[in-house]
């Protein structure tokens, strides 16, 4: 089979001929339809993320979407790979433990589904599951133009919000959350300060927010924390503008202030496929979908690099 292989941690991939992988008992082929590029993929092969490093060569791939080689079954599966040992979805092929397949709607479009993945998932658990998004509420979402803020504009919605305020850097990024569907959407400037920016978010929410959304960290978190009403609720789910946020006292306990953490891997499998079932099914009827392009498996290294550096317009889904 044709496989893209992390060599050396910390440079992208090789495409290169493979043997096929045997079948073990309780654990059938996939034929991969669809893998994502992601944040997390990148995180693993770096070697320097806390999973430690990964032996090489091995194929990346978190997640992936295909039918599977036995019976034709159309399916998501998520894989361990470059967080265990083992393989993952960025090949022609996939060995998955029987367990993990999660069997998507008939009709369903495998990149677009591949595209949502375990993003849309974090964003749906960190906004009901961790955030318990109530009816009515009203919600900020950071780094909305990413696939994790995307979809959580769209579940916000879906799930009651009265109003979504959306905060994304690049004129693009404001761009796909106002897509997304956010009643307003706030510019993340290079040089803010976070009462600059606590203004600027406060002046697009209509009065205090109920809970924010948050996969930035850094000072956004810190702006975003002083639009909270009293309990109201940060969710962090990433650090992409920062590994420490200046977060203040007074804001965190003045309001009695819920500051939460959220992680895929802390989900059952039970829990992440529950939640693929529903992000799947939003997607069939139109009411979920990320911004992405198809990129042939063959292009993986090139699509590789421009996720590292940032020169996308949208999730990089590989099609082999
Ligand atoms: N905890 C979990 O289980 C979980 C699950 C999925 C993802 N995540 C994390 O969530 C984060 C977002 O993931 P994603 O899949 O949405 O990534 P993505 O699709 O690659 O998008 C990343 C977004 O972050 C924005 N961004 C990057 N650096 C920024 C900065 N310094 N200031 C403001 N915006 C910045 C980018 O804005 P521009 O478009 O303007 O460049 C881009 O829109 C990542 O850190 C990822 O690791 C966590």
């Amino acid at each position: 089979m044709r496989a893209a292989r992390i060599v050396t941690c910390g440079e992208p991939p090789v495409v290169a001929e493979c043997p096929d992988p045997e079948p073990g008992p309780d654990e059938p082929l996939v034929r991969v339809l669809a893998a994502p590029i992601t944040p997390l993929d990148l995180l693993c092969a770096s070697g320097t993320s806390y999973f430690g490093t990964p032996a090489t060569p091995y194929v990346p791939g978190v997640q992936g979407v295909g039918t599977v080689a036995d019976d034709g079954r159309l399916v998501w599966f998520p894989t361990r790979a470059g967080m265990a040992p083992g393989d993952g979805s960025m090949a022609e092929l996939a060995r998955v433990p029987a367990a993990d397949l999660v069997e998507l709607p008939a009709g369903a479009d495998p990149v677009a589904v591949a595209a949502l993945g375990l993003s849309a998932v974090a964003a749906y658990q960190a906004l009901t599951w961790r955030g318990e998004l109530a009816a009515g509420e009203q919600v900020l979402v950071l780094g909305a133009g990413g696939a994790v803020g995307q979809a959580a504009v769209q579940l916000a919605r879906t799930h009651g919000a009265r109003r979504v305020v959306a905060a994304a850097r690049s004129a693009a990024a404001r761009e796909r959350a106002a897509e997304a569907g956010a009643d307003a959407v706030v510019a993340l400037e290079p040089g803010d300060d976070v009462a600059g920016l606590a203004a600027r978010l406060t002046a697009a929410c209509d009065g205090p927010v109920d809970l924010v959304l948050d996969p930035l960290y850094g000072i956004p978190a810190a702006a975003a924390a002083r639009t909270l009403r009293a309990g109201g609720r940060l969710v962090n789910l990433g650090g992409s503008a920062g590994e420490t946020s200046p977060l203040d006292s007074s804001t965190l306990r003045g309001r009695s202030l819920r500051i939460l953490g959220y992680t895929n891997n802390e989900l059952t499998g039970g829990q992440r496929a529950a939640a693929i079932g529903h992000v799947a099914s939003l997607a069939l009827e139109g009411r979920l979908h990320v911004t992405h392009e198809r990129v042939p498996l063959t292009d993986a290294a090139t699509a590789w690099h421009r996720q590292s550096t940032g020169a996308t317009s949208g999730r990089l889904v590989l099609t082999p």
